[in-house]
């Protein structure tokens, strides 16, 4: 499963525009997941999840690079991310409905600082990609 051209684009765009942020935004979205889905806190106890924490900040440039390097592979997802399935499965037994939260925090985050961006067609082109993102990082679901 790949994502269509327009989706593509509007997707690299928005990269483009985000620039080296990428990581502001990612790590408000744990912020905001953990505030508003705090069963996502029991994966990262071992971490100072207190708000402005340098190890979330740390942890969100991770997320961040990862996603970027995504952004870099759309034609293959599944491998560009395979290392982060198995880990996240195998090691870290996430539960793939945790994702879904996680992604609905970082389009809210996305939409707060990019309100002019943020077009109908845009959500649903991001919304596209980060679900193929999921799709790649959770076992048997591509
Ligand atoms: C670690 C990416 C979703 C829990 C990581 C790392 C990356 C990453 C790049 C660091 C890997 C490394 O150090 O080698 C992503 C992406 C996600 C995602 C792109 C979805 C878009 C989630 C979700 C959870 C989660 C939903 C749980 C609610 C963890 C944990 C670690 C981790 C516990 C290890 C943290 C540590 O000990 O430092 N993730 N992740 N991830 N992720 Fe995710």
């Amino acid at each position: 499963m790949v994502l269509e051209a327009a989706d593509q684009a509007a997707v690299r765009a928005l990269w483009l525009k985000l620039g080296s942020n990428v990581g502001v935004y990612t790590t408000e979205a744990l912020e905001r997941t953990f505030l508003a889905f705090p069963s996502t806190k029991t994966y990262f106890l071992h971490l100072d999840l207190s708000p402005g924490s340098a190890q979330v900040r740390a942890h969100g440039q991770k997320v961040a690079d990862a996603l970027t390097l995504a952004v870099d592979h759309l034609d293959d997802l599944p491998g560009a991310l395979s290392a982060l399935r198995e880990l996240h499965a195998h090691k870290l037994r996430v539960d793939p409905v945790k994702f879904k939260l996680l992604v609905h925090c970082l389009l809210v985050t996305l939409a707060r600082h990019y309100p002019g961006d943020f077009s109908p067609s845009l959500q649903a082109s991001l919304d596209k990609f980060l679900s193929h993102v999921i799709s790649a990082l959770v076992p048997n679901c591509h």
